[in-house]
């Protein structure tokens, strides 16, 4: 990215859009401005309706242009869902000079690529996980080491042609061209984890409004990702329907007076004044006693989804959470005794910008996006490109499928811990 590009990370989420707009400088990204609208056309993180998803979108990007005074014509979109399907593969060529340069880890990572992907889906990203010379395994860069053949290990990380359309569908009837889309758990942790947490073993958990991401991390990349269908707006929903209340009043009662902490205390016997049908005076305990099932389930859900994945056994730093719900009070302390590790609320992180501004974990993701977009070398695709790109994109992948399916050592690996689940 050059000095003074603008670069824009537009997450639609369940409950609200956001675009981020960001100035490059030579040692990072300056956050200018955010614009924001509530999210009317998402469901479990995807998209079922284009026209309240265009809207919402649309009044988040013009409140970002007012507030920053730039025009935004291309976007670094998130996505997530439970259609987010990933496998390992593995490629191997041999290194021609004796000697390992860029263009063989470059093949290497195309015979990694070169398997079969359903024509219904869409690759999103191949991550390397690590590369092997002349057998020796855990070199993360092998440019220069002696040796006669290289092996990569990759994840590939796919999404459902339809979410993924039906995605770039709405920023571009919104005005926007996608530059390109990034798993969300993957934006969420480039905002949020330290380089440190990343190569020592650290589970993230953005806990957003219709879904909860998850990504682990172990020497220095993401091993293991899934999305489970249960947010914030889940704990919203019990609260509405244990106190009799609307939705609207639920959702102020969780922000303001939400805690799983049950230890009783002048706090917890507070007592406080609910909209229902009529004003009603209740101990603030009630609220606790709703709100903990919910979220002992939920990290329930994480431990099982972490131990039947295999990555529990990865975690040896720990758990940082991220994403609106995490601001529920006592939920790290609760998130330690359940997962039976460290936890910490991580904020967005490794921006320049005035004070406060994305300063709370609902903008892990749109800060992640823009942070994705610094480091990325995505040409800008031109409006109208988007689809013929993706086409080509998917093409690309049968040609390479079809001109290497002899090759010997390519192999899919799928399930395990690679694999995502809903
Ligand atoms: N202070 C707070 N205390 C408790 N919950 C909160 C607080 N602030 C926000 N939330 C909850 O966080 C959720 C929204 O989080 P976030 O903005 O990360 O979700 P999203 O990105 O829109 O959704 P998703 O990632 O699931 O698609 C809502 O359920 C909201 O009630
Ligand atoms: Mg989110």
């Amino acid at each position: 990215m050059r000095e003074g590009q603008v670069i824009v990370g537009l997450d639609v989420g369940t409950t609200k859009v956001c675009a981020l707009v960001g100035e490059c400088r030579d040692n990072g990204v300056n956050l200018i401005a955010i614009g924001s609208a509530p999210s009317h056309g998402l469901r479990k993180g995807i998209v079922v309706n284009i026209e309240a998803t265009v809207e919402s979108i649309r009044t988040a990007l013009e409140e970002a242009e007012r507030l920053s005074g730039i025009s935004i014509n291309n976007v670094y979109v998130g996505i997530a869902g439970g259609h987010i399907k990933s496998f390992s593969s593995y490629g191997a060529v041999g290194i021609k000079s004796g000697e390992v340069t860029d263009e063989d880890i470059e093949k290497a990572l195309e015979a990694a690529k070169a398997v079969y992907v359903p024509l219904d889906r869409e690759v999103l990203h191949v991550l390397p996980l690590e590369y092997l010379v002349d057998g020796e395994e855990g070199i993360m860069n092998p440019v220069g080491m002696a040796g006669v053949r290289l092996e990569a290990r990759v994840q590939i990380v796919t999404g459902s042609v339809s979410a993924v359309q039906n995605l770039v569908r709405c920023c571009e009837k919104a005005g926007v061209q996608v530059n390109d889309i990034v798993l969300e758990p993957l934006a969420s942790s480039i905002a949020t984890l330290t380089d440190n947490e990343k190569k020592e073993g650290t589970v993230l958990i953005d806990i957003g409004g219709g879904t909860t991401d998850i990504a682990l991390y172990k020497r220095g990349v993401l091993l293991h990702t899934s999305v489970i269908a249960i947010g914030g707006n889940h704990i919203t929903n019990d609260l509405a329907i244990g106190l009799r209340l609307p939705v609207q009043e639920a959702e102020r009662v969780k922000m303001k007076y939400g805690s799983v902490i049950s230890s009783g205390g002048i706090e917890n016997d507070a007592r406080i004044m609910v909209a229902g049908r009529d004003e009603k005076v209740i101990p603030r305990s009630y609220i606790t006693e709703i709100i903990l099932p919910r979220c002992e389930e939920l990290l329930g859900i994480i431990k099982t989804e972490l131990e039947e994945s295999g990555a529990y056994d990865e975690v040896s730093y720990g758990v940082v959470l991220t994403g609106g719900a995490s601001q529920l009070e006592g939920l790290a302390v609760l998130g330690e005794a359940t997962l039976g590790l460290p936890v910490r609320v991580g904020l967005p992180r490794g921006f320049e910008g005035p004070p406060g501004l994305a300063g709370d974990p609902r903008y892990s993701t749109g800060i992640g996006l823009l942070l994705y977009g610094y480091t990325a070398e995505t040409p800008p695709i031109m409006r109208g490109d988007v689809f013929s790109s993706i086409l080509s994109r998917m093409k690309e992948w049968v040609k390479g499928f079809l001109k290497k399916k002899t090759f010997k050592g390519i192999f899919l690996e799928e399930g395990g811990l690679h694999e995502f689940r809903h």
